[in-house]
């Protein structure tokens, strides 16, 4: 399986969604990232909206949720319309039982992890999830500079999926762009979020393209 790119709309105009999912039609998913302002310092958008955007979206909804709560609130993403729900390591009370109803729901289930965070407890339950997401910036907001010392957790939970042998995805969240996706990519990542790389450049359609392409190159460089 080629990469994924997930365009993060944290970056797009929050008055012309619509419009600017329009842009990322040849994507793989649209990430949409939920924040309510007590898990991290920051506000986006909640149900309401994720249901219409699942509405209107022409690509599937990749929603990272940045919230408290994580078990009483995610389940409802997976209603809103939402193809895939990540909810992160530490706002969960049993994230297995978490997993396991979000799958039940019909969704892709995604375990986030702070920087700080270790993989480490995650790697005997590899198996109930399908996606971690490694973030490579303090969740909250875009534009910040990639965490080079995220590598080797991504290479470690690559090597652990390997060794089991899963088809887990890895993805990747914070400071993606063209000078860092290879090194992301070699380390072992599959799915990759950008957001100001994509939603700030000239032309959004041809950045996701050329992210693709590297990310690409560096699999098989590597393969
Ligand atoms: C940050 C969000 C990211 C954000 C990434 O907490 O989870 O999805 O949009 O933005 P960039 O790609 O600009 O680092
Ligand atoms: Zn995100």
């Amino acid at each position: 399986m080629g990469a994924l790119i997930n365009p993060s709309i944290l970056s797009a105009d929050f008055a012309n969604l619509e419009r600017d999912l329009g842009r990322i039609a040849h994507a793989d998913f649209a990430h949409v990232d939920v924040m309510d302002n007590h898990f991290v310092p920051n506000l986006t958008l909640g149900l309401p909206v994720v249901q219409r955007l699942a509405e209107v979206s022409p690509v599937p909804l990749d929603v990272h949720l940045m919230i408290d709560d994580a078990d009483r609130w995610a389940p409802q993403y997976a209603e809103a319309g939402a193809a895939s729900v990540t909810f992160h390591a530490e706002a969960a009370q049993a994230p297995v039982r978490l997993a396991r109803e979000l799958r039940g729901a019909g969704v892709r289930v995604g375990v986030a992890l702070r920087p700080a965070s270790p993989v480490e407890p995650f790697l005997d339950l590899l198996d109930e999830i399908d996606m971690v997401l490694v973030m490579t910036v303090e969740p909250g907001f875009g534009g910040q500079s990639f965490i080079e010392g995220m590598l080797p957790k991504i290479r470690r939970t690559r090597a652990a999926i390997d060794e089991a042998g899963l088809d887990t995805w890895v993805q990747v969240d914070g400071g993606v762009a063209r000078d860092t996706i290879a090194r992301v990519a070699r380390a072992g990542a599959n799915v990759f979020v950008a957001g100001s790389a994509v939603y700030g450049a000239d032309d959004v359609a041809a950045e996701i393209d050329e992210l693709r392409r590297r990310a690409d190159a560096a699999h098989t460089v590597q393969a």
